[in-house]
């Protein structure tokens, strides 16, 4: 909406029409030819702008502070993912949990123990595979490294861990009981 300010007449120009400014049409409010508007209008814009990103900085802060606050062990319903004798020791399978979700690694690291996290990087959401030997799992796109027996990272560019699914193995058959997910 137009606003009713003195520019300073004599500083400023008539427009063609000779009707006042805030008569105007929008483009010549908006791109004035006179420095007094123009500073005006600079000024205006510029303090809006100032508003609008502490305004987005401050809910930024309130949504990361929630998130921390909020974030660790999400309960879900448990879920079959595979039964025991369908992975060998060093083998690993791919799945969702909960249903639709992004990937899920499962890796069978010997006879007794499993482990299942996240399969997307904490860098920049490449693919995780396992180098189970090694006992890492392994980012191709920047050679990140995490451990995997607590998916932590130790070698590259990634700085938090992978999320965890955690698991429990009933009558041969392996359930995904829940996702930590983990800031450090
Ligand atoms: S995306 Fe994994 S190290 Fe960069």
């Amino acid at each position: 909406m137009a606003e009713n300010i003195d520019y300073g007449s004599e500083q400023t120009s008539i427009p063609p029409d000779g009707r006042p400014m805030e008569q105007q049409p929008r483009w010549r409010q908006d791109f004035p030819i006179d420095w007094p508007i123009d500073e005006y209008i600079s000024r205006r814009d510029f303090v809006k702008f100032l508003m609008l990103t502490s305004a987005a900085f401050t809910t930024g802060q309130f949504y990361l502070l929630a998130r921390a606050t909020f974030r660790g062990e999400e309960k879900l319903a448990e879920k079959a993912i595979a039964r025991v004798e369908d992975i060998p020791v060093g083998g690993s399978r791919l799945f969702e949990y909960p249903d639709g979700s992004p990937a899920r690694l499962l890796v069978r690291v010997d006879e007794e123990v499993f482990v299942a996290y996240e399969q997307q990087c904490t860098h920049l959401s490449c693919p995780v595979i396992p180098h189970t030997d090694e006992h890492e799992l392994v980012c191709p796109c920047h050679h990140g490294v995490f451990d995997m027996m607590t998916g932590r990272p130790i070698q590259g560019p990634p700085q938090r861990p992978l999320a965890q699914i955690h698991i429990e193995v009933r009558d041969g058959v392996i359930y995904a009981t829940g996702i930590e997910e983990r800031t450090s």
